[in-house]
């Protein structure tokens, strides 16, 4: 809703619907938050490699990548998350809108945020997975260094360190990927989405790979 009384919605002829039934699948949203190092980034990865082989068209957004170019002007702080989360739930809102499968990965340290982005979905259609791998672990990965910087005091507003993360309360998933390969986790997320009907059994890999061809 704009803010500027006089900005008006417009309404466009081909709806949400007609686009998810060309593409032949119902749209979701797989919002996928945790520490940085959780795991997100690789499980989101291997999910869209699996839903792609099974023919649904997907997108992820990542945190890390959109913060090279739509979010290149936020920072860490708190106020500059909210933003950055906002922006990232509105872009999940258009590839919804699009009948796309979309994954998102990103912090996502707060509630509200994470919350207004599943009020953007329809009921149902909004899975958060919780990544939760405890800061011990992904402090050991430190994958990028970035952790031991953090403590080494160079970089300030780091998750888990010296900015919160609120843990979620309710998510559809949650995931402690110690002693578990990724494979494993990701099995875990498409068990979940075939067991609820968010996803079609009927999406085979054989259905993925003639799609791919026709
Ligand atoms: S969020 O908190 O605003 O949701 P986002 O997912 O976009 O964060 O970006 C997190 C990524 O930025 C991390 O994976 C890490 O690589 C990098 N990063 C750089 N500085 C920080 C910081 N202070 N806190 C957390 N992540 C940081």
């Amino acid at each position: 809703m704009s803010e500027h009384s006089e900005v008006y919605w417009q309404d466009y002829a081909i709806s949400r619907r007609d686009r998810a039934a060309l593409l032949d699948q119902e749209p979701l949203v797989l919002w996928f938050t945790g520490l940085s190092g959780a795991g997100k980034t690789t499980l989101a990865n291997g999910l869209a490699k699996r839903l792609y082989d099974c023919g649904y068209a997907t997108y992820v957004l990542d945190g890390d990548n959109l913060r090279h170019g739509l979010n290149r002007d936020l920072d860490f702080s708190v106020k500059a998350r909210h933003e950055n989360v906002r922006r990232m739930a509105e872009v999940v809102g258009l590839m919804y809108d699009a009948g796309l499968i979309t994954l998102a990965a990103c912090i996502s340290p707060f509630k509200a945020e994470r919350d207004f982005a599943r009020s953007l979905a329809p009921a149902g259609r909004f899975v958060e997975v919780f990544v939760d791998t405890p800061l011990a672990l992904c402090e050991e990965r430190d994958n990028k260094g970035l952790y031991r910087r953090a403590r080494a005091g160079e970089i300030s507003d780091f998750t888990g360190i010296d900015s919160p993360f609120e843990r979620p309360e309710e998510p559809e998933i949650a995931i402690n990927t110690s002693g578990r390969s990724p494979g494993q986790c990701v099995d875990t997320i498409l068990d979940y989405l075939i067991a609820r009907r968010l996803i079609s059994p009927a999406g085979t890999e054989a259905h993925g790979a003639a799609r791919r061809q026709a």
